[in-house]
């Protein structure tokens, strides 16, 4: 098993009321090596919550997230900057991406603050480009490009150290119909390449790339459902019908 979320809980507490959120109550999965998720839920049922504490951007308030073994909510504060970059990829809504530096730095960058070798980046470079379909653009300045021509580069940036999963908030939010198609598809190719994935959306569409989708509703995972052999858009259908019955209008 390749991660194991255990009894997840997060309280927010604001520093000057008493006020408390409870944005995650008790979020239970596990992950094998392969998969690729989709998380599906209402705006404030914790989705990026949940996310931020995979990343070890956040801590839980209890439980655990073990990976290979390894609970990572208890990696001490100076280590986890190595250990995001060695272990984990992620992308955003935004792509954050420097214009002050090349496509090709950009995405070099991580790999530059873990001190790897240009010839070693550039081997892993050269295999994912063609992939990602950016192998023209590295020379270009991320301003000079459109918003999926970013998305591949953010992804392409956070693929290089060969993340043990990747982890992906609402990747597609800011792309259109066509570049969103176009950026799951990359993620269903990647993930047939072995990659795991777990994603954020809010796109039943979107979701329908996945192979396994988890809804959460008021901090809880509370239903699943499988592609199995369906066809993108049949699993998006049956994701449609279980929103409308199960998450309700927003
Ligand atoms: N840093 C924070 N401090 C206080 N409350 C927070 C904080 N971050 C999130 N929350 C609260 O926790 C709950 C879950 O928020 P979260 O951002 O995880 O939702 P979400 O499912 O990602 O929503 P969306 O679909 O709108 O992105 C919300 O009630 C939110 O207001
Ligand atoms: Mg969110």
């Amino acid at each position: 098993m390749l991660l194991e979320i255990n009894h997840l809980k997060k309280i927010f507490r604001t520093r000057f009321s008493k006020e408390e959120t409870h944005a995650l109550q008790d979020v239970d999965f596990k992950v094998d090596t392969g998969e690729f998720i989709a998380i599906m839920g209402e705006s404030g049922s914790g989705k990026t919550t949940l996310l931020n504490i995979l990343a070890t951007l956040e801590k839980p308030t209890e439980g655990s997230v073990m990976l290979n073994g390894q609970d990572i909510t208890k990696i001490k504060e100076s280590q986890l900057a190595g250990f995001r970059l060695r272990n984990l990829g992620f992308v955003f809504q935004e792509f954050n991406l420097l214009d002050t530096l090349s496509v090709r730095d950009n995405i070099f960058l991580p790999l530059v603050l873990d001190r790897k070798s240009y010839q070693e980046m550039n081997h892993r470079l050269n295999d994912l480009a063609p992939v990602l379909r950016i192998q023209d653009l590295l020379d270009k300045r991320p301003f000079e490009l459109s918003g999926g021509q970013k998305q591949r580069v953010a992804v392409a940036r956070s693929l290089m150290a060969n993340p043990q999963v990747l982890l992906a908030d609402e990747p597609t939010a800011a792309l259109d119909y066509r570049n969103s198609e176009d950026l799951l598809n990359l993620f269903e190719a990647i993930n047939l390449d072995g990659q795991t994935l777990l994603m954020v959306t809010h796109s039943a569409n979107a979701a329908g790339h996945a192979k396994r989708v988890l809804f959460i509703k008021d901090g809880r995972i509370f239903h699943q459902l499988y592609r199995g052999d369906k066809s993108n858009k049949d699993f998006s259908k049956e994701i449609s019908l279980a929103m409308s019955a199960l998450l309700g209008g927003e």
